[in-house]
């Protein structure tokens, strides 16, 4: 029998869309705000859900202690206060948009947690904007 858990953790980042290769009114016009050129910051929520079986011996399908010290060892101590596109190396050449920073934390958490969980990951920037990673 299969189920889902679901942890919850939240970080403050700055950032700024641009290319580089791009003028700042180009930039501007493509990103918005979001491409000013001296960064803004976003209250960033994560919800890490984790799906597999439930184990017969815990009734656990991951015991949520590991996965908030996952989470908070490989996301909230390299993203959490930080710029991203200046102090997080995934984002030297990647813009830092919601659905790239959803794949960032896919790609830092999915190997240190058990392989034969699926893992999913929602990452909210705003109250109204959300992306999900995979596709469900
Ligand atoms: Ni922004």
């Amino acid at each position: 029998m299969k189920a889902s858990v679901i942890r919850i953790a939240r970080f403050n980042a700055a950032h700024r869309l641009f290319k580089k290769e791009w003028t700042d009114e180009k930039n501007l016009e493509v990103f918005g705000a979001c491409s000013h050129p001296n960064y803004h910051g976003h209250n960033y929520k994560i919800e890490v859900k984790v799906t597999g079986e439930i184990d017969e011996g815990t009734g656990f399908v991951m015991d949520l202690k590991i996965l908030k010290a996952v989470i908070h060892e490989q996301v909230l101590e390299r993203f959490d206060h930080r710029n991203l596109n200046l102090d997080v190396s995934e984002f030297t050449n990647l813009i830092p948009t919601a659905e790239n920073i959803a794949v960032v934390i896919y790609n830092l958490i999915k190997p240190n947690i058990n392989p034969n969980l699926e893992l999913h990951i929602r990452l909210s920037e705003t109250d109204r904007n959300l992306v999900e990673f995979p596709v469900v």
